[in-house]
């Protein structure tokens, strides 16, 4: 399930408990000053050089999580200040009633934390942690707002009814940049956020440093998310496709799984729809191929299905946060039930039908420098691509990239 959205290391109910994992040093943050959004901490220094620091019983660094408190107590206020400006100047969307209850959480976070007095101690360093928990929490809402935003936009359609068409082709590309820096800003922040409180609470296995399990097998993810995928295939359609996975299914390499699970389910749900959709009954098998060699840049995962594919001119659209082609009405009741409940945008969303999918997998997979990419053939299938960069301390690629 969608546990990133929920909380930084798959528990839901948990107490910042100082395990003694929370020993791991973050001298990495020392001195560290964010300037802009992106822009003020790197991605091996998020991995806090956790080679050679495997052991599980080293003593407790309070002065590592003291400084890195410090450094998000500076930080996030600027990457929320850049967030609220800009959810104040995207046209139309703006005025939408949950893109104003979203920004008014990112007010409030942001008072929050600079009203935080300085960390210069363990006392100060706890309150941090419970405020900045609460404040993840608050915040597990917001990709579900933004949605109902966009929803709302597209049925006050009327915004758009102006006979200026360049003017509302150049409103439509603002909207639609707004959402892809929104998208990925946050999920910059949670990243920043989940993992400083992931290292301070009890980490799921020994291979974990904060959210980042060194050990991430794509295999694995694969197998919970066709789990998942096929959960609500089954509920929506009563049956759903068998997926082969194939490649090298022993692989593991340091990842955030949380993101690459929201990326495989995704993907997997998409191609189960078309498949079903396409054939009916007798359906072909969906095919996951996960290649890596031991020189490659990149780990590669293939999504394959034989769905039918997307004709050539939806080919864009589909990055869109409002294209979909299943039924409005499945948007329609899910904001509705969103605006009531607390849903989660995890298996309790529809198998389709939001149209947010593709364009959040692609942030998630750029995140780190990685990427999404979809080739389709009519008529016949669509492959998904999702090309994910190790992250590690040694690797060039990733010595350079800011999250
Ligand atoms: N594997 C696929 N085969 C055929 N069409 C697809 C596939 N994946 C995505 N699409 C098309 O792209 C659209 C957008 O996908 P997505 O962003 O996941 O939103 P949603 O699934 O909610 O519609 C889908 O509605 C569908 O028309
Ligand atoms: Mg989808």
């Amino acid at each position: 399930m969608h546990e990133f959205c929920n909380d930084y290391n798959g528990n839901h109910h948990h107490s910042a408990s100082r395990s003694a994992f929370t020993s791991r040093r973050c001298d990495d943050y020392t001195g560290l000053d964010g300037d802009e959004d992106g822009g003020g901490i790197s991605a091996s220094q998020l991995l806090l050089r956790s080679e050679g620091k495997e052991k599980m019983h080293q003593q407790f660094d309070v002065e590592g999580l003291i400084r890195f408190a410090e450094f998000l107590r500076k930080e996030l206020p600027i990457r929320l200040a850049h967030r609220i400006q800009d959810l104040d100047q995207v046209p139309h969307l703006s005025e939408m009633t949950s893109v104003i209850s979203v920004k008014s959480c990112y007010v409030d976070s942001f008072r929050a934390i600079t009203a935080h007095p300085e960390i210069q101690s363990e006392v100060d360093e706890s309150s941090f942690a419970s405020l900045l928990h609460e404040l993840y929490l608050n915040h597990s809402g917001v990709l579900i707002n933004m949605a109902r935003g966009a929803f709302q936009l597209r049925k006050h359609q009327a915004l758009f009814h102006s006979n200026d068409f360049s003017r509302v082709e150049d409103d439509i590309k603002c909207i639609h940049a707004f959402l892809d820096r929104f998208h990925s800003c946050r999920i910059g922040i949670r990243v920043l956020a989940g993992q400083y409180l992931a290292l301070r609470s009890r980490p799921i296995s020994h291979t974990y440093s904060g959210m980042i399990d060194r050990r991430t097998s794509p295999y694995q993810i694969v197998r919970q998310a066709i789990d998942d995928a096929t959960f609500m295939c089954a509920r929506k359609y009563g049956d759903a496709p068998e997926v082969i996975i194939k490649g090298r299914l022993g692989l593991t390499f340091p990842y955030i799984p949380s993101h690459l699970h929201y990326i495989l389910l995704e993907l997997l749900k998409n191609s189960m729809r078309a498949t079903v959709d396409t054939h009916g009954t007798n359906f072909p098998p969906i095919q996951v191929i996960i290649a890596d060699g031991n020189e490659n840049e990149d780990v590669t995962i293939k999504v394959s299905d034989e769905g039918g594919g997307i004709p050539r001119s939806h080919m864009a659209r589909v990055w869109d946060y409002l294209f979909t082609t299943a039924d409005p009405a499945v948007q329609e009741t899910f904001c509705h039930a969103a605006a009531n409940n607390h849903v989660d945008h995890g298996i309790d969303s529809p198998l389709a039908g939001l149209g947010y999918g593709l364009p959040i997998s692609r942030s998630y997979a750029r995140y780190f420098g990685g990427d999404l990419g979809m080739m389709s053939m009519e008529g016949f299938g669509t492959d998904a691509f999702v090309h994910l960069v190790r992250l590690n301390n040694s690797s060039s690629r990733t010595a350079g990239l800011t999250v």
